[in-house]
């Protein structure tokens, strides 16, 4: 068991413990008769009522689709890959590109708000796309993943380690001050990485249970063309009160160097 019921997750007692999801009549159901459609694009959204944190916008996804593809992140790949094990939940995949490529796993769930990158990660080979609100409880069992993923995405600490199994790891990478640091020069009104960011995120883990096991860093330049660059600021939260003709107006029309720059961090659940 996996999945559980969101309906359910948020009455649950002892006496009524979380209800797996199972198929049902092409979507999900529990035992207690909750249903969740499957949408036509393959993904199941387990977000009860509204959504109050719709994530990435279709255009965010689309620029990051982009750049993905022009193969700005392959370090990152090899990170996740060469240290992740068993079944992974993926909080915060946004279009799924790292799980896709994590073919070695025994399962990939990918947990997202946001409609127009699930309607993109439910086609990515092998990964099981899921609507998930990271504000709330997680529809995922207690002790179900070996792996569970945050990419540059919210960490819900507290429920990263409920449904991670005793030894399980939480790999999480967060932007150095850096990153991206050539087109901040251009762009200055580009959101800038607080400082003491790390510390926090290994201080909130810590908090919760989550033992650094690693910390190390991800950083590599290298030129890219004029498009993949408006793409790398368009990707990211900038692009919520920046639109993409001042994006570009602000970059210029020559291929530029562009430095990614990341905190990688492996953390153990109840290691010490
Ligand atoms: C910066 S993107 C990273 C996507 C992916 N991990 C990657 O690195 O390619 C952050 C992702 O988190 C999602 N997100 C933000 N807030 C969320 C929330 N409260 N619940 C679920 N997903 C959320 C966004 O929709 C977006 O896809
Ligand atoms: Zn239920």
């Amino acid at each position: 068991m996996v999945l559980i019921c969101p309906v359910c997750a948020r009455t649950g007692t002892a006496e009524q413990p979380e209800q797996p999801l199972v198929d049902h009549n092409g979507g999900l159901g529990c035992a207690r008769g909750h249903h969740f459609d499957r949408a036509k694009q393959g993904y199941v959204n387990l977000i009860v009522g509204s959504n109050p944190h719709p994530g990435d916008t279709p255009a965010m996804v689309q620029a990051r689709c982009r750049v993905h593809q022009a193969g700005v992140f392959e370090p990152v790949h090899t990170w996740l890959n060469a240290q992740s094990r068993g079944g992974i939940v993926d909080i915060g995949a946004g279009p799924g590109e790292y799980l896709g490529s994590a073919t070695h796993a025994d399962w990939r769930i990918a947990l997202d708000s946001s409609t127009a990158a699930l309607r993109v990660c439910a086609k990515q080979s092998g990964v099981q796309a899921y609507g998930g609100d990271l504000m709330r409880p997680l529809p995922i069992a207690t002790a179900a993943a070996d792996t569970v993923w945050s990419v540059f995405a919210p960490r819900p600490m507290r429920e990263v380690v409920r449904i991670l199994k005793p030894g399980g790891i939480a790999l999480m990478i967060i932007p150095r001050a850096n990153h991206l640091g050539e087109l901040r020069e251009k762009l200055p009104a580009m959101l800038k990485v607080p400082t003491g960011k790390a510390t926090r995120v290994i201080t909130q883990a810590s908090a919760q249970g989550l033992h650094l096991v690693t910390q190390g860093k991800i950083e590599r330049t290298q030129v890219v063309l004029p498009e993949t660059a408006t793409d790398l600021v368009g990707m990211g939260p900038t692009a919520f009160h920046m639109g993409v003709d001042d994006i570009e107006a602000g970059l210029g029309p020559h291929p530029i160097p562009v430095t990614i720059a990341m905190d990688v961090f492996t953390f153990e659940h109840g290691a010490r």
